[in-house]
């Protein structure tokens, strides 16, 4: 049978279904649901998620690592929220989807039409699939491409295990380039999978399930009993063993980063109970982290039970771990109760930081917290200076962007200063109380900007009258910038005091560098001594700083990003060369945009920098190729 009489008899059994059963005809095929597209309530998912929802989805995947490809099937459960509606429409890109069946409530397979949109670049393209009357699941065989966004393959030679290596990245809207679904964090369900890999690599999720050695047979199961948000579903394949933190935390690393990671990280416990202590019940059952290759292009993602970490972070001083207590947090903020759309981001980030903050007060105490809230003010407010007034808002019009430009430091810190003003305002006691009842009462949902904003009128600006006003809350809400009421919670260190008078006079040529007492800063001093330094920075100052701190050899990632940059601007060879390296390893965006675009300022840089960049390709992710060559002007 060729394809098309395949199609043509498929339709007339789901006409014929729909007529037996006596419903409506469904709905026409060529009426797509294109239009939907920034007028939805989630305007970057096709996912007519108000007539028909996933509730529960089975995969079965083959892994390919020389191919790249996945390759399988999934298995979607649905609930007919309006059980005469007709069609499915999922969210894809760059899937090549085979075959198409719905299963009949008594086990049946019938084969469905089904047919792809049109292509809208970053969100792919809708599969509509033809929903027969009754039928509550479906089957989709499909096979990923090699080019998926949402996931990078490295070979044996990329990697410090010398096997290969396969992660994804689903957050915001990539979940669609490996599984065909609803990607829209407005809809939850739960799941379960099958996949298989090659014998000598271990497969894990961000689920239930992980093993704690390779098996023989490179079958791997998981299950994900809590409902999520598709930006959550992650997989990863790799030569990978497990370090045992706690009863129900721990490492997987290549066996190059294990003994490292598991020292560097070995707080992952008690944090657990300091989020628990906070904010109530870790609903996730187990914690573990997956160090994963350089090429990560974030410094973490949330993915439930099972966080991914760059290695960036391991320092051998435990001096980054804000990013582990960031990725826990999401464990209430973000994953437990999630923003229904990418406008609503704040809600996820902002409290995150928020909470970030309180574990880490409680870890080292306020001093160190200070000194992190300084960092975060100031590079807020930098942010602010140089960004346009519409993306200056916590809430924000995404609907014409691509989701990744939610991802500014607007709702991260700002969002987290909203916060901080809150409990100011209200008292510490009081809105813990209020935070506790608010991840229970939305606990598993995902909501707007507006639900938390009823909330939190109800349950802590009324009780609490004359402490904030609903016009103060709308202010930080609406309002671009910074309100005048957040200088009330202005962060201050007296260690950085301390270090901006230093640095100033050893500006100014009234001290030498060796009457610097640096040799006791923090990391955090030491980010704030030199992103604050006055002007360009000469060669010549460059070289005489390393002679006396060895910047250029520093194993702390954020220190060295600071330096490379300066590096740039002096043209500085020994940082050139510590840079070059730098770029061929490391793919973490947050530091490969910012040197690839000061690179781009001069003539020999972009030269010199696409041609490093030309060489490091291979080894980057999908996303920092993308802002790579964004920055070099590609
Ligand atoms: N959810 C983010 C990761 C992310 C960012 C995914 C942008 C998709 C787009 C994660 O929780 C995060 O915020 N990571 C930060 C670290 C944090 C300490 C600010 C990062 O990766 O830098
Ligand atoms: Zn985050």
């Amino acid at each position: 049978m060729n394809a098309t009489i395949r199609a043509a008899a498929a339709l007339l059994l789901t006409l014929l279904l729909a007529a037996c059963s006596g419903d409506e005809p469904p709905a026409p095929l060529t009426a797509g649901p294109e239009h939907r597209v920034g007028t939805g309530s989630d305007p970057h998912s096709f996912a007519e998620y108000e007539k028909v929802r996933i509730r529960h989805l089975s995969l079965d995947l083959d892994a390919d690592m020389s191919a790249r490809i996945l390759t399988g099937h999934v298995v979607l459960e649905l609930d007919r929220v309006e059980p005469g509606f007709q069609r499915l429409v999922l969210d894809s890109r760059d899937l090549n989807i085979r075959d198409v069946n719905a299963i009949r409530p008594d086990g049946e397979y019938l084969p469905v039409s089904w047919r792809f949109g049109a292509d809208h670049g970053h969100l792919g393209r809708p599969l509509v699939i033809v929903l027969p009357a009754g039928i509550e699941q479906l089957r989709i065989d499909y096979t990923t491409s090699p080019e998926a966004f949402g996931l990078q393959w490295l070979d044996g030679e990329q990697t410090s295990s010398g096997r290969p290596f396969m992660f994804s990245q689903s957050q915001p809207h990539y979940a669609r380039t490996w599984v065909p679904l609803q990607d829209t964090p407005a809809v939850r369900y739960t799941f379960d999978a099958t996949v298989r890999g090659p014998r000598e690599l271990m497969v894990v999720m961000g689920a239930a399930g992980n093993e704690f050695e390779r098996n023989d047979t490179g079958e791997y199961r998981f299950e994900m009993p809590e409902p999520i948000p598709s930006y959550l579903m992650a997989i990863a394949i790799g030569d990978l063993v497990f370090a045992e933190t706690g009863p129900r935390t721990g490492i997987y690393a290549e066996p190059p980063w294990i003994e490292a990671a598991a020292g560097e990280f070995d707080v992952l416990e008690e944090m657990v109970e300091i989020g628990e202590n906070l904010y109530g019940e870790y609903r996730w059952g187990r914690y573990d982290l997956l160090v994963l290759p350089p090429s990560f292009p974030f410094g973490g993602m949330e993915n439930p039970r099972l966080s991914y970490i760059t290695p960036t972070i391991i320092a051998g001083d435990g001096s980054l771990l804000a990013l582990v207590a960031h990725e826990l947090a999401h464990s209430w903020s973000g994953n437990l109760v999630t923003n229904a759309a990418w406008r609503d981001l704040w809600l996820n980030e902002g409290f995150t930081v928020h909470f970030e903050a309180r574990i880490m007060e409680e870890l080292y105490g306020q001093e160190v917290r200070d000194q992190l809230a300084k960092l975060s003010w100031d590079g807020l407010m930098d942010t602010l200076d140089a960004i346009d007034a519409r993306d200056r808002q916590l809430v924000r019009d995404l609907s014409d962007r691509d989701p990744e430009q939610a991802f500014m430091r607007v709702p991260y810190d700002m969002g987290r200063f909203f916060i901080d003003w809150i409990e100011h305002r209200v008292g510490r006691d009081v809105f813990d109380e209020f935070l506790r009842g608010y991840f229970d009462h939305f606990a598993f949902q995902s909501i707007t900007s507006e639900d938390f904003r009823a909330y939190l009128e109800q349950h802590l600006v009324v009780p609490n009258r004359g402490r904030l006003t609903m016009a103060e809350v709308d202010q930080w809400l609406y309002e671009p910038g910074m309100p005048e009421i957040a200088f009330e919670i202005r962060p201050e260190s007296d260690a950085f005091v301390a270090v901006d008078d230093w640095r100033e006079r050893w500006q100014s040529g009234e001290v030498d560098l060796d009457d610097l007492p640096a040799d006791a800063w923090s990391v955090y001093q030491w980010l704030h001594f030199l992103s604050g330094l006055e002007g360009r920075l000469d060669a010549e100052t460059m070289e005489a700083m390393d002679e006396r701190f060895d910047l250029v050899a520093q194993q702390n990632h954020e220190i060295l990003f600071l330096w490379l940059l300066r590096s740039i601007e002096a043209e500085y060879a020994p940082g050139i060369e510590r840079l070059e390296t730098f770029l061929l390893e490391v793919g973490r965006n947050k530091f490969t945009r910012p040197l690839y675009a000061a690179l781009a300022e001069s003539a020999w840089g972009r030269d010199w920098g696409i041609e490093v960049y030309e060489r490091a390709r291979p080894g980057y992710h999908p996303l920092t190729r993308q802002a790579s060559e964004r920055a070099l002007g590609l």
